[in-house]
């Protein structure tokens, strides 16, 4: 129903704009001279992207200026989007990525209407929105968003860690953020933006830019009970489109240093502020490794629980669950992570999708080399044993080494690129560097991935760009390092190339001994838990066998005090542990976790471990499941609502 309401509003929306005559450019408009200034890599055979309507040689999309309104009772966003366009001489339309977008109008900068045309929606793409651009080269959309936009998610305060006021924020990648920009939503078409964003008098904009007003300006909110504020943003450096980001809502901040600081709801923000401290040092050890930090500030966005994912990188603004605020600085990788990603992923970014390991598996290999600056290699070497172990089970999970679906370049054309959720892009992709590290030594690698962000800044980047660059640069010929490296193995056939690097084998040594000890004598009193890390809190709990009887149960939980953890990774491998031994006393924790945070990596495997225990699990999972439900945000709920059917 709802589709048809729109296709008509659709249709008489188009039928008000005069049919424009298809020529070229008016008289009043400079003609264009040359083809618009596409990326060279983007001639590459590998560089089309399949997740995107946009034709950019014919004409793209250059700077994006948003003047937008939240509307928190409708659960909307509008406004106008005002596009800047370079188009080829003889260009006669433009094409930009639509998902659910209700149109009211596209006009050129003057004001004049300009005919346009919704073609058909595609299930995971969206519908191409085609603009005849009659020699303009601004055009002005006017426009909402519709009522089920995948890119944002609006909180009420329930959902909130404050309780008081709603929250809105929006999650850009892969490809959602045509559900709230009019704009080509590839990420080899980068643009320039600016916004303008008005926001009830009570609530704080802030974005994935520089924030020309941090404080907001009194805008004219007539609609807005209690008046409205308006905050401006700007992005002067080219970026994806999908790293456009913007969250709404009762924000505090607290300054950690001359370029960092955090940003959370007032409840969160001491613990956030202490948790992330060493945001500042990471920034330094990651410059003095990949060279200036190009992006001004580096600020960190701490969500409300409902936050599906653990981190996103949008720039100058990391978005980061509140679960990685464990009280003891214990998952600041979260954090390396997001902030490696200012060099591979916002700097360096994949072209299409199928190279999602370019920004992924790079910014793996970079997140434990700035932790292995800032805690030591032996934290960090316990970090990437996990990681090979994660390596291992999702090797498994995707269908063993034969499966298409371990290469490194994937060819999802046709699948939705977000419902791709495998881990291999990131643990395949970091031992790939490892390997090269480790077969051409650290100095040589570094200076190599060094220059590789300094030579192609702000540019995209495909599988094949990265290996003709390897080979130029670093293997410089030499055919015993070429036949060495394997370096098209890894990236185009599936699995694990036999020369990879081996892992970091003693890291955990004491702790698998621990293990072994405790399942044989079933008494923890010899375990040291408490002088333990967390990651070998995690690898001890993932160790022991996963058939235990009751009173082993009850020893572990009495010893460690399991069940109160704060740390959500041990806390997570405990529950996963008892939950499928029906151990009773630690439901009650399960119960708090799945009702007071809704990170998917986290919600997802409890309930299905709950579900596996059928005549235990399943009545739990459900009545858990019907309070936790209208907490979640839809990537999470989605995906629990098919597991409980199914
Ligand atoms: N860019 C990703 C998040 C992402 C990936 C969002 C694909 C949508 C589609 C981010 O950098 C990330 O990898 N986050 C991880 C945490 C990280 C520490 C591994 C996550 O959210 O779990
Ligand atoms: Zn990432």
């Amino acid at each position: 129903m709802r589709r048809i309401l729109m296709a008509l509003f659709v249709l008489a929306a188009c039928s008000k704009a005069p049919q424009q005559p298809a020529q070229p450019s008016a008289p009043e408009q400079k003609p264009a001279t040359a083809a618009p200034a596409v990326a060279p890599i983007l001639d590459a055979p590998d560089a089309t992207d399949e997740h995107s309507h946009a034709r950019p040689r014919e004409a793209r999309v250059t700077h994006v200026a948003l003047d937008l309104t939240t509307d928190f009772a409708a659960k909307r966003i509008g406004g106008t989007a005002t596009l800047d366009i370079e188009a080829a001489p003889g260009a006669k339309e433009i094409v930009l990525d639509d998902k659910g977008l209700e149109i009211r109008s596209v006009t050129d900068a003057a004001g004049k209407p300009l005919a346009w045309t919704i073609g058909k929606p595609d299930p995971i793409l969206g519908a191409p929105l085609n603009v005849a651009l009659n020699g303009a080269r601004k055009i002005r959309i006017a426009y909402r968003s519709g009522a089920d936009a995948g890119a944002l998610q609006w909180l009420n305060p329930a959902q909130t860690a404050g309780k008081k006021q709603p929250f809105l924020f929006s999650q850009g990648e892969s490809i959602l953020n045509r559900s709230w920009i009019p704009t080509q939503d590839s990420p080899g078409i980068r643009q320039t933006w600016e916004a303008r964003i008005v926001v009830p008098a009570a609530l704080k904009a802030v974005m994935s830019g520089d924030k020309l007003t941090p404080d907001g300006e009194a805008a004219d909110g007539k609609t807005m009970a209690g008046g409205a504020r308006a905050f401006r943003f700007r992005m002067d450096k080219p970026v994806a489109p999908y790293l456009i980001a913007l969250a709404v809502g009762d924000i505090g901040f607290k300054s950690l240093g001359p370029r960092t600081g955090i940003y959370a709801e007032p409840a969160t923000l001491a613990a956030a502020a202490w948790e992330f401290a060493d945001a500042e040092k990471m920034v330094a050890a990651a410059e003095s490794l990949y060279g200036p930090y190009r992006w001004g500030r580096y600020d960190i966005l701490v969500l409300p629980p409902s936050f599906p994912f653990g981190g996103m990188e949008n720039p100058t603004l990391t978005f980061a669950t509140p679960t990685a605020i464990a009280g003891d600085r214990s998952l600041v990788s979260l954090i390396a992570h997001e902030l490696a990603h200012s060099w591979s992923g916002n700097l360096v970014t994949n072209a299409t999708w199928n190279d999602f390991w370019l920004n992924e598996g790079v910014t793996t290999y970079i997140q434990s080399r700035i932790m292995e600056r800032l805690y030591g290699k032996a934290a960090t070497d316990r970090e990437i044993a996990l990681e090979w172990d994660d390596l291992q089970s999702d090797m498994k999970a995707a269908g063993g080494p034969a499966s298409p679906m371990t290469k490194l370049h994937l060819d999802l054309k046709g699948q939705d690129p977000d419902e791709i959720a495998t881990g291999l892009a990131y643990e395949k992709g970091a031992a790939f560097l490892r390997t090269i590290e480790g077969t051409v030594g650290r100095a040589r690698f570094d200076a190599w991935l060094r220059a590789y962000f300094d030579g192609h800044p702000f540019q995209p980047m495909t599988s094949s760009v990265f290996l003709a660059d390897l080979r130029t640069n670093l293997v410089r010929g030499d055919a015993a390092l070429e036949r060495k490296l394997m370096l098209d193995r890894w990236v185009y056939q599936p699995g694990i190339p036999p020369n990879v690097a081996p892992p970091p084998t003693q890291a955990f040594a004491a702790v698998d001994a621990a293990a072994r000890a405790f399942t044989k004598s079933g008494t923890a009193a010899a375990v040291p838990f408490a002088d333990w890390s967390w990651s070998e809190r995690l690898r001890f709990l993932n160790g022991v066998p996963r058939a235990l009887p009751r009173p082993t149960l009850d020893a572990l939980d009495r010893a460690f005090h399991l069940s109160q953890t704060r740390n959500s990774e041990v806390l997570f491998a405990w529950l996963k542990l008892a939950l499928a031994n029906r151990y009773d006393p630690a439901v009650p924790a399960a119960e708090h976790f799945l009702t007071s945070q809704g990170r998917r990596k986290f919600v997802q495997p409890l309930f299905e471990t709950l579900l596996a225990q059928d005549g235990w699990g399943r009545p739990i999972a459900q009545r858990i499941y019907a309070k936790a439900r209208p907490t979640y945000h839809p990537v999470t709920s989605g995906t629990i609502d098919k597991m409980m059917k199914g």
